[in-house]
Parts: C-alpha cells; sequence; structure tokens
C-alpha cells in the first residue's frame, strides 16, 4: 500500500483537488437537512398558530428562501461531485496506463532466465487483471473512502448539534452493526477468494483444453476433461452463489438495524418534542441523518474488503515490478560498421542455475567465413552455446570475443543484429506468410520476399495455398507443417542476410530431399559468412571447415570430418551409428 501511494505521489495536487471537492460535496449534502428542518419547523409553528388563533399566517417567504437555500446547496453538492468524478476517472485511467507501459516496458528488459521460471498466464495475468483491479479501486474506493469518512463525521457533528441525547440512543446501534457487517464480510470473503480461485482454474483448464486439443483427441480424454471442468465449475457455481447471497443480503439487513434505531429516535424524539426541548425540523433532519448514517457505515466495511484485494493486486504488480533486470548495457558501447566474423570463446562457463553448471570450460576460435559445425547428443549443451552467442544469457566466467571485442562491450540489439538465427522450434508469429518472412528485414520490398522465399526452397509450396504470401498463420502455427514452418524461418534468415548465421537444428523436421535443396541455398548463403550448423544428421555437416564434437557441456574432440573419422573417437562412433541405422532403413 505504502508504494502505491508512493507510486501515486506525482498526482498529489490533482489527488488534493479531487478530495477537496470530495469533502465540500460531502459537506453541502450533509447541512441540507439541518436547513430544511428550518423549514418544516416554520411550517409546522404557522399550522399550530392557525389552530390556536394566535396568527393568521404561514411565513411562506422564509420556507421559500430556505428551499432556495437547500437546492442550491444539494446543487453545489452534486457539481463539486461530478467535477470530483471527473478528475478522479482521469487520474486513475492515466495511472492504469501508466503501471501497463511500465510492465510492458519491464517485460522487455527481463533476463530470458526469468520466462525459463515463470508461467505465461502470471505475467499476463498481472498485466491484465491485478492493473484492473487496482484501476478499479482507484476510481471507485478513493473517493468512497473520502465521502463515507466525511459523511460519517459530518453527520455525527449534525446529529449532536441537535440533540446529544438522541444521538447516543442512535449510536447504539452501531456496535451491533459492526458486529454483523463483520459476520458477512468474513463468510462472503471465505467465498469471494474461492470464487476466483476457481475461476482461475476454470480458464486454465479451458485455455489447456484448448490448446492441446489434439493430444486430449489423441488419448481420448474428452470425458475425463469434461469431468475435470464440471468439478470446478460446480465448485465456482456454490462459491459465487454464496457470496454473491451473502453481500446481496448486508444491505437489507443493515436496512432493518437501521429501522430499529429509527424506532428509537421516533420515540424519544416524540418525547423530547412533547416536553418542547426539540423543533418538529430538528427531529425531521435528525430521522433523515439516521438514515444517512448507516450507509457509509456499510460503504467503509465493504471498502476495507476491497482494499485487501487491492493491496494483494499491488504487491503481484511491483513484486514483478522489483524482480531483477537484465544487466544494463555498457555505457559506452562499441559500434562496428562491417563485421569480419572472427568468432572466439575463452574458457566459457555457464550454467541456468548456479547448481547445475551446463558448459564447463568451452574454448574455441572460428575464423571468418568458416563454416563450424556444432555436434553431440542430445543435451549436450549445443543450443547453450548459440545462446550465449547471442548473449540470451551471461556466462558465469571466461569470454567470448567477437573480431576481438567482448560482446558485453556492444548493446544487446546491434550484436543480435550480426546474427541471423534459424532455430529448432521455428518462431511465427499471428500474421501472413509475407509478414512473416519480412520480419528478417522489415524494410524489404515484395520481390526481396519472394527472392528469400524461393532461395529457402519455400515460394512452390507457398504459391500452391489458396491465400498464397497473403495466409494467416494462426497463433499455434496449426495451419501448416512443421517442416514448411522451418522452411518460413529459413526464407526469414535469407532476407536478413546477417554477417554470422546461426542454424540449429534447421532442418530437422524437413524431408533428406528439401534437406538437399535447402542444402544448396544454404552454401549459397554461408559462402563468405561465418557460420554455426547445428544438425542431426552428421551427413549434412561433412563438409564443415571444423567440427565441434560436444558432450556434456564440454568439447570432446575437434577437427574436420575425415581427421575425427581416421581418430575414431566419440564422433566416429556417432557417424557410424548413423550411417548403419541409414543402411538398415
Ligand atoms: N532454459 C533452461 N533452463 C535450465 N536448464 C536448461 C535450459 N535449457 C537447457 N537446459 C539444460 O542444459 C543442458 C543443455 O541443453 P541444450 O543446450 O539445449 O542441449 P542440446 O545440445 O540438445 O541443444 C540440458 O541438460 C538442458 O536440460
Ligand atoms: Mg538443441
Amino acid at each position: 500500500m505504502l508504494k502505491l501511494i508512493k507510486y501515486l505521489s506525482s498526482y498529489k495536487i490533482l489527488i488534493i483537488v479531487v478530495m477537496v471537492f470530495a469533502i465540500a460535496s460531502t459537506v453541502a449534502s450533509i447541512v441540507g437537512p439541518k436547513i430544511l428542518g428550518k423549514a418544516t419547523t416554520k411550517l409546522f409553528e404557522g399550522v399550530l398558530g392557525k389552530i390556536a388563533g394566535t396568527s393568521t399566517t404561514i411565513d411562506f417567504a422564509y420556507i421559500e428562501n430556505i428551499i432556495i437555500q437547500t437546492l442550491s446547496l444539494y446543487l453545489v453538492s452534486t457539481l463539486f461531485g461530478y467535477i470530483q468524478g471527473w478528475i478522479m476517472s482521469g487520474v486513475s485511467m492515466d495511472i492504469t496506463y501508466r503501471f501497463r507501459k511500465d510492465i510492458a516496458a519491464k517485460i522487455n528488459r527481463m533476463p530470458l532466465k526469468y520466462f525459463d521460471g515463470t508461467n505465461q498466464g502470471e505475467v499476463l495475468s498481472r498485466v491484465t487483471n491485478d492493473v484492473d483491479t487496482l484501476s478499479q479501486t482507484l476510481n471507485q474506493s478513493m473517493t468512497q473512502i473520502i465521502t463515507s469518512v466525511v459523511t460519517v463525521i459530518g453527520v455525527l457533528v449534525m446529529m449532536f448539534s441537535i440533540s446529544w441525547m438522541m444521538t447516543l440512543v442512535s449510536l447504539l446501534i452501531i456496535p451491533l452493526s459492526m458486529v454483523i457487517v463483520m459476520l458477512i464480510v468474513r463468510q462472503s470473503q471465505k467465498y469471494f477468494k474461492q470464487q476466483q480461485d476457481y475461476l482461475g482454474h476454470v480458464n486454465g483448464h479451458v485455455e489447456e483444453m484448448y490448446g492441446g486439443h489434439v493430444v486430449m483427441k489423441a488419448f481420448s480424454g474428452e470425458a475425463r476433461s469434461v469431468e475435470k471442468f464440471d468439478t470446478y465449475n460446480n465448485t465456482l457455481y456454490s462459491s459465487a452463489w454464496k457470496s454473491q447471497f451473502l453481500s446481496g443480503m448486508m444491505m437489507p439487513v443493515m436496512m432493518f438495524i437501521g429501522n430499529l434505531g429509527y424506532v428509537a429516535v421516533s420515540i424519544l424524539g416524540g418525547y423530547l418534542a412533547i416536553k418542547k426541548t426539540i423543533t418538529i425540523g430538528d427531529i425531521q433532519a435528525f430521522i433523515q441523518y439516521v438514515r444517512s448514517f448507516t450507509q457509509p457505515i456499510t460503504q467503509l466495511a465493504n471498502i476495507s474488503n476491497v482494499l485487501q484485494q487491492t493491496a494483494a493486486a499491488a504487491e503481484r504488480v511491483f513484486e514483478f515490478m522489483n524482480e531483477d533486470e537484465e544487466i544494463p548495457e555498457s555505457s559506452e558501447p562499441l559500434t562496428l560498421q562491417s563485421v569480419n566474423g572472427i568468432v572466439e570463446f575463452k574458457n566459457v562457463r555457464f550454467g541456468y542455475n548456479p547448481e547445475k553448471i551446463v558448459i564447463k570450460n568451452f574454448s574455441a576460435v572460428i575464423h571468418p567465413g568458416q563454416k563450424i559445425a556444432i555436434v553431440g547428443p542430445t543435451g549436450a549443451g549445443k543450443t547453450t552455446i548459440v545462446k550465449l552467442l547471442m548473449r540470451f544469457y551471461d556466462i558465469n566466467s571466461g569470454a567470448i570475443l567477437v573480431d576481438g571485442h567482448n560482446i558485453n562491450d556492444f548493446t544487446r540489439g546491434d550484436l543480435r543484429c550480426l546474427f541471423g538465427m534459424v532455430l529448432q522450434d521455428a518462431w511465427l508469429y499471428n500474421g501472413t506468410i509475407l509478414e512473416n518472412i519480412r520480419y528478417g528485414r522489415m524494410n524489404a520490398s515484395d520481390e526481396e520476399v519472394y527472392a528469400a522465399a524461393k532461395a529457402a526452397r519455400v515460394d512452390h509450396f507457398v504459391r500452391t495455398l489458396s491465400d498464397g504470401y497473403n495466409l494467416v498463420l494462426n497463433e499455434e502455427t496449426t495451419n501448416i507443417s512443421q517442416g514448411q514452418m522451418q522452411l518460413l524461418t529459413i526464407a526469414r534468415a535469407f532476407l536478413a542476410d546477417p554477417s554470422i548465421l546461426i542454424l540449429d537444428e534447421a532442418t530437422s523436421s524437413v524431408d533428406t530431399r528439401t534437406e538437399v535443396l535447402i542444402q544448396e541455398a544454404m552454401d549459397n548463403l554461408m559462402r563468405g559468412r561465418t557460420s554455426f550448423i547445428i544438425a542431426h544428421r552428421l551427413s549434412t555437416i561433412r563438409n564443415a571447415n571444423l567440427i565441434l564434437v560436444m558432450n556434456e557441456g564440454d568439447i570432446v574432440e575437434q577437427g574436420s570430418h575425415e581427421e575425427l573419422l581416421a581418430h575414431g573417437g566419440f564422433y566416429a562412433e556417432l557417424y557410424n551409428s548413423q550411417f548403419e541405422s541409414a543402411l538398415v532403413n
């Protein structure tokens, strides 16, 4: 809450203005009954006078005056309330906007490590639900707190000014209403929380089943899925029912208690009026005050509920805002005009977490224009090396140099611009095929995109599609095959025309014939560029200048294909086992 208040401090002046208007508006409406009461008294006295025969007229000019006064008070109150609401909506929407913007900017500054360990839905829910909760509280509850507190105090003052005895009697109902409000809030809060939890479960379940519906169907999981959904939905139903019923009960119960007070005040008021210690108008005003006394108390009880939710939401938002960020860019980053493409790894040591070192001591020098193959069993650390080169993660010790400069001396953006990358899991987004290829270089012309697609051997396939290059890929890219996705990302890399090329099992989902075709195109692309190729099928990397054989995070052998075969070690074993299985097939 303190942090939230600090966040609000840049709106200090506006919030003070809001407070002033809210207080003014409330005070104006509180004074109303007391003044109006004078009119009633005058009217009553006039009528009494007529009956008793002591006077013949009722002072209508006085009454008219009073009514105009009251009317203008209520008008002022409404006007102030309106202005206050207008400013507060602006402030709270502005804060919401800033929160969302800050979170979005923060997401871009987070290291990849954070995303490895968090659920996408979690971050998403902070950007949407939690910020929404904050925005609603700011917009509604803040002014409600101010008006409720001012109303309670103001009404009390007015009541005491009329009659302390009647005030004390009506105050007797407060402890009673407090207890009942507390009982109801405690019960309903339990069900509110349950409702929120199960709403999350229902959402999560639907999302999971929607995303994975092929798997679910393949394993005949429909019945199980429906059963699970029913359990969640039933609990949601009963908790929502109870919470809504309980919170709906609050108003009638409070009305009843208010009415008890009303009866007590009426009896006492009648008695006092007979004893002539109080005027009729004051009784009327007092009864109005008693009526408007219980409502702000109920409101405050509800708000304390809302504030707890707000605190929880604010905590989740600020927790995210305080997460460790990427190491800041170097203060005087290097800019390179042209890059030769010398890459050097010097005793690189790295682990995704400190306890488990994945790369132990990796050293290698790659000369410009060389084609480097990295091979090794699954989990050896091949992809990790690539991620380190692109500085997706920072290494624990050692150094990675490009053209003799430590990669930490560049900005991350500049560094990544040097590389063109095609990954194992082809990343495409919701957009047309044309847009997806153009992501490699945003200012490329349509002709350049087509040329890149031709080079990646995907042009023919795209042209057989009904919408061709304008086919919209859906979010999960289920409308084209895995192999076709990879070809599109290869076309993207062709278009980007980078200094250093990285292909991480880029052709693993493509048939052998297409692979041979792409190989030719890629040999063209790689000519004169430093390139890293990670491939499963060792036959495709035979012509590499240097093959680094990795196992368990270290280079166990290196050399050319012929040298490594002649050496008869780990590589020869890998190669022969693939060659044999190819023969058997
Ligand atoms: N994001 C990650 N967080 C933690 N451990 C990871 C992560 N990515 C990979 N690893 C681990 O690092 C090791 C090397 O993985 P990787 O470089 O992807 O292997 P591969 O040679 O198959 O490409 C594996 O043991 C893997 O479990
Ligand atoms: Mg890999």
